[in-house]
């Protein structure tokens, strides 16, 4: 078994293995005092993998208790929140019991705030079943529902106590959902080059635990530097600011993964054009989008997305951040006025789509 340690506030570990469900049970009685433990789930996930987890937790000597919210980003609502912490209560859950986190970064994102906030904190256990919530959601500890006037305008930084990445459950998910999680996997390629830059050259399926790994090891890093994301975190917003506006202009009809490959793309290309980094890095960069069936480029004109990133969060007072690629593994954070994000867009564009 795979297993990567995080040392942030409270220390943690982070499991990685094929067939992993069957044993979250012993884990989770290895880490929680109580014999009671509650599911959330999601209505793709809860009828493929819910049997399984509460039957290793029984196993284990738990009483259990399945969750379920409708499948989908709606979803990640105070509404399904308070629903999922009232069913807390029905379940008899005290704080020495566990919330169990079954499914994608919906899921991860959600339970893991109810766990954060019920009776003020019981223990998390994080299930990832997406491949993007096991690279990126599930590790780092930040929590959130979203308010009908933000993404992720309601949360908490709140550790789990286990991270439980069983890949073969990534066999069930959607192809287009795979490739949104290799978005992120190419931008830590991108961030620390190395082995994930070769394994992902590689038949990425074969090697994917280790793919898993080194990215949770390349998240813990930034996350252990910076828990609280004051700082060295925002180098994981590598194609971020861009993809943000790319998906606030298509009204989120343009998945996170594809617009963060996108803006990864232009910012790389932009980059090579101002000289910052070489013409075969972008292009090393837009190769890797293509192979794992990625947009290098939005049908999005770049005024639109220069007003779309205006309104974006990560923005304090004119001023942004714009994570800018000097090499594959070599990216320095600049912090700039919005201005250059316009240069940015301008320069950056021309990949076809
Ligand atoms: N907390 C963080 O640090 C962080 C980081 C990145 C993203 N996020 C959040 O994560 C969310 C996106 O995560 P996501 O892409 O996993 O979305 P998701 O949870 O909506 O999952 C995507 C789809 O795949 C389905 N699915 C998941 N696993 C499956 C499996 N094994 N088999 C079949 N279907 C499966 C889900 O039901 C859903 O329909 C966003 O809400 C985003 O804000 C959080
Ligand atoms: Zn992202």
């Amino acid at each position: 078994m795979r297993i990567v340690e995080i040392n942030a506030s409270t220390n943690y570990n982070v499991y990685i293995q094929q067939g992993l469900l069957d044993s979250c049970g012993d884990i989770t009685a290895k880490l929680v005092k109580g014999r009671k433990a509650l599911v959330i789930s999601d209505s793709n996930v809860a009828p493929l993998y819910g049997e399984r987890v509460c039957e290793s937790l029984r196993r284990s000597g738990f009483e259990t208790s399945l969750f379920v919210i409708p499948a989908g980003e709606e979803s990640k609502n105070p509404e399904n929140l308070i629903k999922a912490a009232d069913f807390c209560i029905d379940s008899g859950l005290t704080r020495s019991d566990a919330v169990i986190a079954l499914g994608g970064g919906v899921i991860t994102d959600m339970a893991g705030l109810c766990g954060a906030l019920y009776q003020r904190g019981v223990a998390v256990v994080q299930i990832p079943t997406s491949l993007l919530s096991m690279v990126d959601s599930s590790v780092g500890g930040k929590t959130a529902v979203n308010l009908s006037k933000g993404k992720n305008m309601f949360g908490a930084f709140y550790q789990p106590s286990a991270v439980l990445c069983d890949t073969s459950a990534l066999s069930t998910l959607p192809k287009a959902e795979y490739s949104n999680g290799m978005a992120e996997v190419i931008k830590y390629a991108v961030l620390r080059s190395g082995k994930l830059l070769s394994l992902l050259q590689d038949d990425a399926d074969k090697v994917i635990d280790e793919i898993v790994e080194e990215c949770v090891r390349i998240k813990r890093d930034y996350v252990c530097a910076d828990e609280f994301d004051r700082g060295e975190r925002q180098f994981l917003n590598l194609g971020h600011t861009v993809g943000h506006a790319i998906e606030r202009s298509s009204n989120f009809g343009i998945a996170h993964g594809s617009a963060v490959a996108a803006g990864m793309c232009i910012v790389a290309r932009a980059c090579a054009n101002m000289g910052i980094c070489s013409e075969d890095t972008a292009k090393l960069i837009e190769k890797l989008c293509v192979q794992f069936e990625l947009p290098i480029d939005s049908e999005i004109d770049s005024e639109t997305l220069f007003d779309a990133s205006l309104s974006d969060k990560k923005r304090e007072g004119g001023e942004i951040s714009v994570v800018m690629i000097r090499d594959i593994g070599e990216c320095y954070l600049h912090r700039t006025t919005t201005d250059f994000l316009r240069e940015i867009l301008s320069k950056g564009r021309g990949g076809k789509v």
